[in-house]
């Protein structure tokens, strides 16, 4: 594959606010819905990234790809981008041989693997793996799953974890997709942050999904992760006439997934749990040693809409 080992940095440094999301996963009214929230936002193609997986469970592949150049956001390739470029057997998630999650890959994969052109794998080639940005001093690095690891699953429990992939990561920050779940992790003087999904709901028992804004105030920064509603009922209806996935077809409604063997403990008994958006305070003076208003491992939660 070309392109999917390098790193990229970009410069000049991008300005803030910057919107960031990840898992498009083929649900081209999501993507849609996130397009008009950045309008309204103000924010344009050049300050909003993604994290990868444009292509998964849902049922418009190659319009979201399509939707997605033609937006010209910045993008990392995800596990999806890369197998899908290869034409590769699997969707590369890294799930258990035969267990739910890999069973439901077999239908969204080739699905989508039948439905992507030429053009689009090509595309999908030419993705960077990693982004390393700069916002107000800080050194930002986007990747899809871990660090060196694209279908490592980073979930909000998992601490030990993460402070190994911060430690891997150098940089200040690191905004990483590929879990599904949003969440912002201060680990000793780093941050972890995860923007969720906008292709499929969070498992919270809602059918929205979410995307995050990297904003300053003065010489802080502020880290947030937002809920979006779309037109889930739509995305739904296309995924059963699709034929493919039905398990999916129904969480877009539900708002829970279909499987859960991918989730630590914490996770799996959070299931149907609205989750709350979460606001996160950086100050420069601490940073290389982060500072967040709330130092508890799970920030304050504060209902904000951007
Ligand atoms: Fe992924």
């Amino acid at each position: 594959m070309s392109g999917a080992c390098t790193s990229v940095a970009l410069t000049p440094p991008l300005r803030a606010p910057l919107l960031v999301f990840g898992g498009p996963y083929s649900n081209i009214r999501a993507l849609t819905a996130l397009r008009a929230r950045a309008a309204e936002l103000g924010i344009g193609a050049s300050d909003i990234i993604c994290t990868g997986d444009t292509v998964a469970y849902c049922a418009e592949p190659e319009e979201t790809v399509a939707a997605i150049r033609e937006w010209g956001c910045r993008i990392v390739a995800g596990n999806c981008e890369e197998q899908l470029a290869l034409d590769a057997e699997n969707c590369g998630c890294g799930f258990a041989h035969d267990s739910p999650c890999d069973r439901l890959a077999k239908g969204w994969y080739a699905f989508a693997r039948r439905h992507i052109s030429s053009q689009s794998r090509a595309w999908m080639a030419s993705l960077p793996r990693s982004l390393t940005l700069a916002i107000a001093g800080r050194t930002v690095r986007v990747i899809h799953g871990g660090v060196d690891r694209i279908n490592r699953f980073v979930f909000a429990s998992q601490r030990e974890l993460i402070a190994e992939e911060l430690d891997r990561a150098n940089a200040d920050i690191v905004i990483a997709g590929h879990a599904g779940i949003p969440f912002i992790r201060k680990v000793r003087q780093r941050v972890w942050f995860n923007p969720g999904v906008i292709g499929m709901p969070a498992n919270d028992g809602t059918p929205d999904v979410w995307y995050g804004l990297i904003r300053t105030d003065g010489d802080d920064l502020i880290l947030s992760t937002h809920r979006l509603a779309y037109d889930h009922v739509g995305a739904a209806a296309a995924l059963r006439a699709s034929g493919h996935a039905d398990g999916y077809a129904r969480s877009l409604i539900t708002g829970l997934w279909p499987s859960i063997d991918v989730l630590p403990r914490r996770e799996r008994a959070a299931a149907g749990n609205r989750i709350e958006q979460q606001t996160a305070r950086s100050s420069v003076r601490a940073f290389g040693q982060v500072a967040a208003v709330d130092s508890r491992q799970t920030f304050n939660a504060r209902v904000a809409r951007a």
